[in-house]
């Protein structure tokens, strides 16, 4: 906004004053139906924020929230409240002058300070409640007063969060851990624009743990790899319980994406002939342990041969996630 367009605005509002708010309304064409309504509606704050703004406002007309045919098209004052006070204050700025609107998300910080998280989100939810949302009460971002706008921008032609190549830049602006975690060695596409969060999290809310998408960590990792869900004739128990038992979800150093390097991840669960504190290895010596064992597989606990730790008990227990083997229950094929 510019002096000129704020003169102009004090001229115009003190006409309108006079004249029943006509005044405005007189330059609109005369078409009726929402579309004209929408304008109409948001000339009462266009007329101040206009074209001349820094920052991206019409913009908004260029996206789902500016079609201004559907009648279902919010108008200025649907999200940022009906805000009387600050249409009628004086042409100067801040609270004293003019006050806030009722619904303020990112204000420069200079005049206006942002709305509570509640006051943000309940203009939103009004049109957004269910689908995507229906958890969105008592959801972690909820809880923690993280607003909608926290996310998204709606001003703007594209909002990032909603492309799955600039989303987790978004997502790694309050979680770094997870950052660091997707540059690691084995990771899932995250970098390179192929998958987002979103293909995991539900971030508006969950009915299973972590803002997962399903309800469960299984059923959210078996919609793309479904062929590690079974039914196989011998399962294995962990797999069927949290696939985290073993993976972790955005990046580890030891490929594919799991939490210890075999043995040592399978001892965590399996003591006996095969756990840590025996030698293990290929062939029969493994299985017998001792001495003998340990120089086939050149494979200690304590010194681990990474090339024959690399595979350790996956040289034989090759069907780690179930197997339909006829020969029995020792995850082989
Ligand atoms: C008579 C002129 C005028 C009208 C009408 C007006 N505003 Fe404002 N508005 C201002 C001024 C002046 C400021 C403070 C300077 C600035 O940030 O542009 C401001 C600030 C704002 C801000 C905060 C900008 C920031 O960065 O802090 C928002 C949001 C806003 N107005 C929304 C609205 C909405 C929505 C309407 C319609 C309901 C509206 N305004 C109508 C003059 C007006
Ligand atoms: C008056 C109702 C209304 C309000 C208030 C409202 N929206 Fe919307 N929103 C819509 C409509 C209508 C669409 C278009 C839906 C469609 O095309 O299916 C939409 C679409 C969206 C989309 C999808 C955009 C896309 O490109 O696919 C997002 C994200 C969104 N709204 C976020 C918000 C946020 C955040 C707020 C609060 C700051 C908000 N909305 C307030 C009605 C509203
Ligand atoms: C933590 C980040 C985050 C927050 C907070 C957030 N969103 Fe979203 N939103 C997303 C992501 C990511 C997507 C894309 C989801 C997808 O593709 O499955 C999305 C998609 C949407 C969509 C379009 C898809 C649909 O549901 O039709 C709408 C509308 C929307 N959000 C509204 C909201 C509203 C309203 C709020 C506040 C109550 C909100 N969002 C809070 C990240 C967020
Ligand atoms: C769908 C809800 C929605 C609608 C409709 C909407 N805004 Fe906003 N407005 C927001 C959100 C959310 C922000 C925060 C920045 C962003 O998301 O791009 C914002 C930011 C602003 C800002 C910058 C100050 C701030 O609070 O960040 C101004 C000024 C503004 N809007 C004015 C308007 C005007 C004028 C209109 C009508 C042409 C309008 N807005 C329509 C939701 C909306
Ligand atoms: C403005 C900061 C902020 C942004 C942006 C944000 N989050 Fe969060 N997120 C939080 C906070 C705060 C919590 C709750 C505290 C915690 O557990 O870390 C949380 C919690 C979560 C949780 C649940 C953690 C748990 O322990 O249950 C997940 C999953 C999550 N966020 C994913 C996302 C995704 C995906 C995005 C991007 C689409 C995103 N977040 C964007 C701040 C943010
Ligand atoms: C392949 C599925 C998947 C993808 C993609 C994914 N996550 Fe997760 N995320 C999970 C699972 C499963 C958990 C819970 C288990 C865990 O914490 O290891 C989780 C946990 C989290 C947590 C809570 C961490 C904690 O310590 O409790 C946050 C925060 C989070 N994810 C953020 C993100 C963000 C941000 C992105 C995008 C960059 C993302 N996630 C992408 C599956 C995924
Ligand atoms: C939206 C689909 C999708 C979901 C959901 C998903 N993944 Fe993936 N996963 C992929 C893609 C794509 C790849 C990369 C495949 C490739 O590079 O060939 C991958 C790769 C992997 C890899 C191999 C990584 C490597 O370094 O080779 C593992 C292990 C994995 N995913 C485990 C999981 C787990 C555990 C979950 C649940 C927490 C999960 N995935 C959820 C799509 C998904
Ligand atoms: C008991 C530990 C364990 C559990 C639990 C587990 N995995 Fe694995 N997963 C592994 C190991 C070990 C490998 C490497 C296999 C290899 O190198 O032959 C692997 C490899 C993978 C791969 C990449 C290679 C391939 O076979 O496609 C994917 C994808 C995968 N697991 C998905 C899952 C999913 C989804 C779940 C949950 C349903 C799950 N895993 C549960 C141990 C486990
Ligand atoms: C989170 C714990 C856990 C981890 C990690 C784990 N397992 Fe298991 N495993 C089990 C449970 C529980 C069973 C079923 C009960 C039993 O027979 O001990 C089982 C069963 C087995 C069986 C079949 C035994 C039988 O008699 O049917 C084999 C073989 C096996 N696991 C190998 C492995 C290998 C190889 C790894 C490492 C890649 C591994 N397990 C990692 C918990 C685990
Ligand atoms: C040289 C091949 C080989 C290697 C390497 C191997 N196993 Fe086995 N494993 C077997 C065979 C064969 C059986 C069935 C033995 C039997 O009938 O006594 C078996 C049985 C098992 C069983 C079920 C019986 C029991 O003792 O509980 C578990 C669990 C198991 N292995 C886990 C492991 C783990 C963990 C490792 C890695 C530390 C490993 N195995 C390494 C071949 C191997």
């Amino acid at each position: 906004m510019n002096a000129k367009t704020l003169l102009r605005v004090g001229a115009l509002l003190a006409l309108s004053f006079l004249t029943g708010g006509a005044a405005w309304a007189a330059d609109e064409p005369a078409a009726s139906g929402p579309a004209a309504n929408a304008l109409k509606q948001d000339a009462v704050c266009t007329r101040c924020h206009d074209e001349t703004e820094t920052r991206p406002v019409l913009s908004i007309f260029q996206t789902k929230h500016g079609v201004v045919a559907d009648a279902r098209t919010p108008t200025c004052q649907s999200c940022h409240g009906e805000s009387a006070k600050h249409v009628a204050g004086g042409p100067g700025v801040g609270d004293a002058s003019r006050p806030a609107p009722d619904v303020l998300y990112k204000p420069r910080g200079s005049v206006y300070k942002a709305s509570e998280a509640a006051t943000q989100v309940g203009a939103c939810i009004a049109c957004h409640k269910g689908g995507l949302r229906t958890h969105w009460s008592g959801s972690q971002h909820q809880m923690q007063d993280i607003p909608c706008a926290a996310c998204h921008k709606v001003h703007v032609k594209s909002d990032p969060v909603l492309t799955k190549a600039t989303q987790p830049e978004v997502c790694f602006a309050c979680h770094k851990e997870q950052r660091a975690q997707t540059h690691l060695v084995s990771t899932h596409p995250l970098d390179a624009g192929k998958m987002a969060c979103s293909d995991c999290h539900n971030p508006h809310g969950s009915a299973g743990p972590k803002l997962l998408k399903k309800n469960s960590v299984v059923e959210t990792c078996t919609t793309c790899h479904a062929e590690k869900r079974g039914p196989f004739l011998w399962e294995h128990q962990p797999v069927n319980e949290d696939c985290t038992n073993c993976h972790t979800p955005h990046g580890s150093n030891i490929s594919p994406l799991l939490k210890d390097r075999p043995p040592f991840l399978c001892d965590d669960c399996h003591d006996g002939p095969h756990n840590s504190q025996a030698p293990y290895g290929s062939g029969a010596a493994g299985l017998q342990g001792g001495l003998l064992g340990t120089l086939a597989s050149g494979a200690t606990k304590t010194n681990p041969n990474t090339s024959a730790s690399g595979r350790a008990c996956l040289n034989c227990h090759v069907m780690v996630h179930g197997s339909n083997s006829p020969a029995g229950a020792f995850l082989h094929r």
